[in-house]
């Protein structure tokens, strides 16, 4: 227990447990203990600035870098930049004076329309889990604490405040909390943010089971638990269970009820001491971690932030290499202009670049680029406006070999607080693409969207390339992925379904207003996909690239209590690239198990005629699944297969072990060179 507790009197210990305003926790200056600040968010450091007022928040906040939102960093499927990314936000959070960074948000992506998607890694926990580890390592290594967020069931924004979450125990034991157990084992964050729903009936930040239980007693979490901002709605239930900080301040009723219950007897002492505890520990821990903090180099971070940005972006499509760009073109979308670059809500980061693709590729080229608006966001009345740009944009096209069209949400659809209505782009992009595919020329479509969206006009246009919300280098970044000065090697980190209808967990999806029943279980994203072979219009781990790859070596062998995977890739095309090894595992017959599951992947960046053994290892234990009748992990004995694939559904090649008591090898498939990756 901290020293200090004992000397704090109950007053002093009730008004710690609750912040004095929005950002800042109690000082005690009688004992030296002075307040903390804590600021969003993950991809940029978003401190209030009080003097300023902006639209999307209210207050406006001090410049600050915007790096990709976390759901642009997943596509990169890089744990070393997500780590270099999160070293960088230390270092302005610090300049900044904040000791505690409110990031990153890992929760799962259950459905494409989750309004804060944009903000979330990934739809599978095993991805999740790496790259968030490393975010918050390379986060935490500044000095800096993290707040992992939001814990747990917060994977929409139907209505956020009081929600009521019900999942199979199954589901949270294989689904929900991996990502979180992952990142709260391995790496250690400082804090973890209680959500503001409810699961099984108790609010989040109120749940004896979700804090003290799993969180603290099955995962050994040692850090502080801070609530997310007004989600308590019971003080001294929180208190009691293991939510140590409530944010923001909310009214002196607060303390007085804490006071008043450990008077009464209703809140144990104890309880109360070890919430304390936690906050001096972390007050002891990040206190100092601002001063002589280096000045940042702001020029140098945008210049990281576009280079974050290129490692983002899917190739989705690319026929007959129209991409990159060259010979006759244009530029259409009033996206080419100002794109789309974060989402709505806390995680806004106050930039002074705003992205403009075109501006950026006439820099880059030295010549002017047709361009056309072709669409405007005008809401309302806008059908003729919409007209007569498109008519205009497909002129243009006409007298072009190539029209580029720029696609994307303006910044109220993607964000905080709302999910989104369904997946579509504005009617009058879809429509538009459509006008151009008939006007005869090649169509490049680029989308600046932080989650899927419907694409109806997938088999008219000759390219694709999602660059997401990649933050404020998206611009330039898009301009030299489209000019060939840099090489996608992104791959889709979530299922893009061709209809909204085909996620597995539409049919539950705001059935009660009160309650999500998360009745798909463990079949979400692409486990469904695969298991129901229901195609998607793009699969998770999808993503194409300017040069080719080629796969050999493929092997998988039983190595004491772990599995090895084995494969040799090489770059057979003729300029640099990156590609992504990902090795699945099927599970024997009879367990109702998902087709496939990713169990291990690493990212490879590979000169021209560059080749590198990439060997992972498997734990046995990850093949486990969990048993809702014996309520623990079972190990099913039987034949798995390891696939190395180029997508969930596409595979490579693979190897099968009988694992059990007799485990044995043998191969499945013959291993042979695959051209994986088609231009
Ligand atoms: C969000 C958190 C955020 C907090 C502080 C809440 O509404 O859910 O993610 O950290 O506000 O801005």
């Amino acid at each position: 227990m901290h020293r200090l507790v004992k000397q704090l009197t109950l007053e002093e210990k009730a008004k710690l447990t609750v912040g004095i305003d929005r950002w800042q926790t109690a000082a005690i200056p009688r004992l030296g203990i002075p307040s903390i600040r804590m600021n969003d968010g993950p991809n940029g450091v978003r401190k209030e600035d009080e003097s300023v007022f902006d639209e999307v928040n209210g207050h406006g906040s001090f410049p600050a870098t915007c790096f990709p939102c976390i759901s642009a960093l997943a596509n990169s499927w890089d744990a070393q930049l997500c780590r270099g990314v999160a070293g960088q936000l230390g270092a302005q959070a610090k300049a900044l004076g904040v000791n505690v960074l409110l990031g990153p948000g890992i929760n799962h992506k259950r459905t494409p329309v989750g309004g804060r998607n944009f903000e979330y890694f990934s739809e599978d926990p095993h991805l999740t889990g790496e790259l968030a580890s490393a975010y918050v390592e390379g986060l935490q290594e500044t000095g800096v604490a993290c707040s992992l967020k939001h814990f747990y069931g917060n994977n929409t924004e139907y209505n956020r405040f009081h929600v009521n979450v019900k999942m199979s125990e199954r589901a949270r034991r294989e689904i929900y909390l991996p990502a979180f157990e992952r990142v709260v084992r391995g790496a250690k964050p400082r804090t973890v943010m209680a959500a503001y729903n409810r699961l099984d009936g108790v609010y989040c930040s109120e749940n004896e089971r979700v804090l003290n239980g799993i969180l603290r007693g099955e995962w050994g979490f040692e850090g502080l638990v801070v609530s997310d901002w007004d989600a308590v709605h019971d003080k001294v239930a929180s208190v009691r269970a293991g939510c140590d900080l409530e944010m923001p301040f909310r009214s002196e009723e607060t303390v007085r009820a804490v006071i008043q219950a450990v008077q009464s007897g209703a809140l144990r002492e104890e309880a109360l001491d070890r919430c304390v505890d936690r906050i001096l520990c972390l007050i002891d821990d990040v206190k100092d971690n601002c001063q002589n903090a280096a000045p940042v180099d702001w020029q140098g971070a945008h210049r990281a932030a576009v280079a974050a940005a290129e490692k983002c972006a899917v190739l989705l499509k690319n026929t007959g290499g129209v991409l990159p760009l060259e010979g006759s073109y244009c530029f259409i979308g009033a996206q080419a202009r100002e794109n789309s670059y974060q989402g709505g809500g806390s995680s806004h980061v106050n930039t002074p670049f705003v992205p403009n693709v075109l501006a950026e590729a006439e820099k880059l080229t030295g010549k002017r680029i047709p361009f056309a608006r072709g669409y405007s966001y005008a809401e309302g009345g806008a059908a003729e406006e919409n007209a007569a740009l498109a008519e205009e944009a497909a002129a243009l096209a006409r007298a072009h070999a190539v029209a580029v069209v720029f696609l994307g949400y303006n910044e109220n659809v993607e964000t905080e607080s709302r999910d989104r209505a369904d997946i579509s782009l504005p009617a009058a992009q879809n429509e538009l693409v459509a006008r151009l595919c008939a006007a005869g020329c090649k169509v490049v479509a680029v989308l600046f969207t932080g989650a899927p969206v419907e694409m109806p006009w997938a088999e008219s246009v000759q390219a694709i390339l999602q660059v997401g919300l990649a933050g404020e280098g998206s611009g330039l970044a898009a301009a030299r992925l489209l000019l060939g000065l840099e090489n996608p090697s992104g791959r889709l980190a979530e299922t893009y379904p061709r209809r909204l209808e085909d996620n597995p967990s539409y049919p539950y999806y705001a059935a009660d207003p009160d309650v999500l029943e998360y009745g798909e279980g463990i079949f979400t994203g692409y486990r469904y996909y695969v298991t129901e072979n229901v195609k998607p219009l793009f699969p998770f781990g999808y993503g194409l690239s300017y040069t080719d790859f080629s796969y050999g070596g493929i092997a998988a062998e039983e190595e004491g209590g772990r599995i090895r995977l084995d494969v040799t890739v090489r770059n057979t095309g003729k300029r640099a690239g990156g590609t992504l090894v990902q090795w699945y595992v099927s599970c024997p017959q009879g367990a109702e198990r998902p087709a496939a599951e990713l169990k291990a992947f690493s990212k490879v960046y590979l000169a021209a005629g560059e080749s590198a053994a990439v060997r992972l290892y498997v734990e046995k234990s990850a093949l486990s699944r969990y048993d809702e009748h014996r309520g623990g992990w079972a190990f099913d004995e039987g034949e798995y297969t390891f696939s190395l694939r180029s997508d969930c559904f596409t595979v490579i090649g693979a190897a099968a072990l009988t694992l059990g008591a007799e485990e044995k090898t043998k191969n499945l498939f013959e291993e042979k060179e695959r051209r994986a990756f088609a231009r």
